[in-house]
C-alpha cells in the first residue's frame, strides 16, 4: 500500500505559522508519527510552494500510488490546473484542510479541488490527514 501526502504553499511553515489556526507541530514531526502508526504503509511526502511542482507530483504519483492525501493550501481556491490534474490521474485523492475553510473568509469557501476529489475533510486539524489515510486504507481489499 502506497500513500502519497502532498502539501501546498506555506505548509512548510507549520509549527510557526499562525499557530492559533494551524497548531504548533511541524509537519515532519507529524509525518514520523504517521509512519510509526502505519508501519505497513509506504508513504511519500512532498511539499512545494510552487503550483506547477504540485501538479508534477500529482502526475508522478497519480498512476503509481494507491491514494493521495492533498492539502493544496491557498491554491485550493485559485487553481483550476490542480483540479484538472486530480481529474486526470487514477489514484483517489482526499482533500484535507487543517482549518475550517467554511468558517473563515469567503474566498476560502471556493475549492477547485473538492469536486474532483473522492472526498474532503476540513477543520479537524492534523487529525484530518489521519482520517484521510484511514479512508484510503479502507479501500484496500486485503484489509
Ligand atoms: C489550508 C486553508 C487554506 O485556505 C489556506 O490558504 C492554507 C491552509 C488549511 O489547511 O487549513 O494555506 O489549506
Amino acid at each position: 500500500m502506497r500513500i502519497s501526502i502532498i502539501n501546498g504553499p506555506n505548509l512548510n511553515l507549520l509549527g510557526k505559522r499562525e499557530t492559533d489556526i494551524y497548531g504548533n507541530i511541524p509537519f515532519e514531526q507529524f509525518m514520523e508519527r504517521l509512519k510509526s502508526k502505519h508501519s505497513s504503509v509506504e508513504f511519500s511526502y512532498f511539499q512545494s510552494n510552487v503550483e506547477g511542482e504540485l501538479i508534477n507530483e500529482l502526475q508522478r504519483v497519480g498512476y503509481e500510488y494507491d491514494g493521495i492525501v492533498l492539502n493544496p493550501a491557498g491554491y485550493t481556491h485559485t487553481s483550476v490546473a490542480i483540479g484538472d490534474a486530480i481529474a486526470a490521474i487514477k489514484a483517489p485523492v482526499v482533500e484535507v484542510h487543517i482549518s475550517n475553510v467554511h468558517a473563515r473568509e469567503d474566498f476560502r469557501k471556493l475549492s477547485h479541488v473538492s469536486g474532483k476529489s473522492a472526498g474532503s475533510i476540513f477543520g479537524l486539524g492534523l487529525k484530518g490527514y489521519e482520517l484521510a489515510i484511514e479512508y484510503l486504507l479502507s479501500l484496500q481489499p486485503s484489509r
